[in-house]
């Protein structure tokens, strides 16, 4: 075979055999095919997409090219969830603490910043010393002790994902329905959960901003998670404007652990509530959703989250006092405020203008070796529907030098729009599908 043939077949609109897939993707790791090709193929997959064979096959192949983790020794039901991505989404830091919490174990393999869009794998390595490579019997043992374990992919865990990830964030190659499943799909299937939450975000923001599309995503995760025999609960969430307040690594990991000492922040609240209500629901402690939602907020309200939060940093070999610290806001060096040139109403947030000024600022990456600046970011003062005086505090942006500062105050330039009539604001949960 030839990955010219192989590309040129995908790039004039045809349909891919499973051994086509199968030699692109191991040639791949193992060296025979090359980046520019694999960025050339995946831009073929952008424009041309992949029937839900192709897809099926890509997402076993991608799985395969690790190994599938069994947890022989652990009793309780595994459930986790996986968000599309979008800006400022923290939901992860909180969801996996609290589920531990209820006696539901957590085995979480996370991304990185993907685009726009930030990713879990960053905002755990904004805690000092966290560490997210684990070997796979560290993986079972870390579980069994804590009941949940966050890391990253390694060479074992769905290696092809990890790869293809990173140059799919650097060859604007993520927006494509069969490469995002098969992205979330092999590493979901690596980590050997029972059940699965995903959250879809719809909206401007999101990886998929068209409602259609997003559906069709939502109802192909669905279906893969049935062929694998997983069970499976799909929540489409508006991504018009970021989620909370804070976007950026350490500022999100900050607003996770606000709410999980009593701070209401209601956007951010009542999504992940939703979602650790459908987890506990897949986990079999609740009898619906909503019977799981109410578990949920007792776990937050009586800070067994936060426990099980401190306890999953101190064992991953995160700096415990670091986090203790919150609330001497730790910041990034320069600081720029934002201020109305109108009074009016908030009507819009934008929340890609956002995740890219984020990357302007140091959060992301541009080039898939980029160092990530953690306490950069930005902290919106006002949200959608917001009423908003002329001179008053928009949003403040942070980043470690004043290059990268200038940048993000360019980029973030036309995120807020100001209306004269009071918006009418999209609903945060869209729809549910099971
Ligand atoms: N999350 C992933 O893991 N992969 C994608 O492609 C998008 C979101």
């Amino acid at each position: 075979m030839n990955p010219v043939e192989i590309i040129k077949h995908k790039r004039n609109n045809n349909i891919l055999s499973h051994d086509d897939i199968e030699y692109f993707i191991n040639g791949y790791l193992k060296g025979d095919v090359t980046e520019y090709q694999m960025a050339a193929f995946l831009m073929a997959v952008y424009f041309n997409g992949m029937n839900d064979d192709e897809t099926f096959y890509l997402t076993e192949i991608m799985l395969n090219s690790g190994v599938v983790i069994d947890h022989p020794d652990l009793k309780s039901v595994k459930i986790d969830k996986h968000s599309t991505g979008g800006v400022g989404d923290k939901t992860s830091l909180i969801l996996a603490p609290q589920i531990a919490s209820c006696g539901i174990a957590v085995p979480m393999i996370s991304g990185r910043g993907l685009g726009h869009t930030g990713g879990t794998l960053d905002k755990l390595e904004s805690i000092p010393g966290f560490n997210i490579h684990y070997s796979i019997d560290d993986f079972r043992r870390i579980i069994i002790q804590c009941g949940v374990v966050m890391i990253g992919q390694t060479d074992m865990l769905a290696p092809a994902d990890k790869r293809i990830y990173s140059l799919r964030d650097v060859t604007a190659t993520v927006e494509c329905i069969p490469l995002i499943t098969s992205s979330i799909m092999s590493k979901k299937l690596a980590e050997g959960a029972d059940g699965l939450v995903f959250d879809i975000k719809i909206g401007q923001g999101a990886n998929l901003p068209d409602h259609e599309q997003s559906l069709e995503l939502a109802k192909k995760l669905l279906a893969i998670s049935k062929k694998f025999g997983k069970k499976a609960i799909a929540i489409l969430t508006d991504m018009e404007q970021p989620l909370g307040r804070n976007i950026g690594n350490w500022l999100e990991v900050e607003e996770c652990i606000e709410l999980m000492n009593g701070k209401m922040i209601p956007d951010l609240y009542k999504l992940n509530n939703v979602l650790a209500g459908a987890m506990i629901y897949l986990g079999g402690k609740a009898g619906s959703i909503e019977e799981g939602e109410k578990i949920a907020n007792q776990k937050l309200i009586d800070k067994s989250t936060y426990k099980k939060f401190l306890e999953l940093v101190e064992i991953q070999k995160g700096d415990v006092d670091y986090i203790k610290d919150w609330a001497n806001l730790k910041r990034a060096k320069f600081k720029k405020e934002i201020f109305a040139d109108e009074s009016g109403f908030v009507s819009k947030m934008h929340a890609m203008d956002f995740g890219f000024t984020a990357i302007e600022l140091g959060c992301g990456r541009k080039k898939t070796d980029d160092k990530i600046d953690y306490l950069a970011g930005i902290i919106l003062k006002k949200k959608c529907g917001d009423e908003v005086k002329k001179g008053e505090l928009l949003y403040e942006l942070y980043a470690e030098t004043e290059e990268k500062l200038a940048a993000g105050v360019k980029r973030s330039e036309k995120a807020v729009e100001i209306s004269a009539a009071k918006p009418v604001l999209p609903k945060l949960i869209i729809d549910i599908l099971e």
